[in-house]
């Protein structure tokens, strides 16, 4: 780990160049003012995972922190959680009936490669998780970076793709992943969006894969031909040289930028046993070109 940028108001420690840092001694139950709102971004714009260490948020804090960057997000899924703070979805392995620790989970779209809400046509800039309850290991979530693996295709796959557009569905992603089927209101809420294959950074510039588990077929193409590139893509952008692995500690707070990344949850603990939580908002971003 190396300590770089001295002339910032905290420590920054790269945890995978180009794609991870941690910030070390930021207390974000202080007010951030807009100066230093402005460096964590242009630090985020360099590292898409931000690791603030040792937080102890409570919901509203979180909230006003997160909203630093822009407007939040409900979600389409009723069944979060949220005792009176809509904008922090509870993500955990309760069983809502029950309360109790389970490892038949209703939802299970988080344990698949995807980029938050793409399925919307406005999807998520940036989603914050902060680890209230962590298993004692294990648990681990999973980033790799789409602009890292766009640059390692081939001259003749970046011709091939660059204008196609991709159809992103929650109601195919419900079914794809062995989740509780979209309700009609949910499919009414978020209906089937098209997005570029291949988008361009809005703040970075970098161009990079857009895909993930809500994606479901190309717009322009023979459905299982659409489906296959997606596979395809996928596989190849999912490599273990692509990939950071956040091993949660206690007190985190890791903020990723879903515009140049595919996240996924692991299951790598004994769900049935040990309670995760975590608390998460999600900043509205634009809509991908
Ligand atoms: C999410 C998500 C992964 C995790 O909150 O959007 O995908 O590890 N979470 O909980
Ligand atoms: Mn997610």
């Amino acid at each position: 780990m190396t300590s770089i940028q001295e002339s910032l108001p905290f420590k920054l420690g790269v945890l995978r160049p180009g794609m991870a840092a941690e910030v070390i001694g930021l207390n974000l139950n202080q007010a951030i003012d807009d100066g230093l709102h402005q460096i964590i971004l242009e630090t985020f714009y360099k590292f898409p995972v931000l690791v603030f260490r040792d937080q102890t948020l409570d919901k509203r804090s979180q909230i006003d922190f997160s909203e630093g960057f822009g407007a939040l997000e409900g979600h389409v899924n009723r069944d979060f959680r949220s005792d009176g703070f809509p904008a922090v979805h509870e993500v955990s392995n309760l069983d809502l009936n029950t309360g109790k620790p389970t490892a038949k989970l209703e939802n299970r779209g988080n344990y698949h490669w995807h980029t938050d809400k793409s399925y919307l046509l406005t999807p998520s800039l940036a989603t914050l998780l902060h680890a209230v309850t962590l298993p004692p290991e294990g648990g681990d979530t999973q980033f790799a970076h789409m602009g890292e693996a766009y640059d390692a295709l081939s001259n003749e796959k970046k011709d091939e793709i660059a204008s196609l557009r991709m159809v992103h569905s929650w109601e195919q992603t419900r079914i794809k992943s062995g989740s509780k089927l979209a309700t009609a209101q949910e499919i009414e809420d978020a209906p089937p969006v098209v997005h570029p294959l291949v988008r361009t950074h809005p703040e970075t510039g970098r161009k990079c894969l857009y895909i993930g588990t809500h994606a479901s077929h190309a717009a322009d193409m023979v459905r299982g031909v659409g489906e296959a590139l997606l596979e395809e893509l996928q596989i190849f952008a999912t490599q273990d040289r692509f990939v950071y692995s956040h091993i949660w500690r206690p007190g985190d707070l890791v903020m990723w930028d879903n515009r140049c990344l595919l996240h996924r949850a692991t299951e790598s603990y004994d769900m049935a046993k040990h309670v995760r939580l975590m608390h998460r908002t999600v900043v509205r971003g634009d809509a991908p070109v």
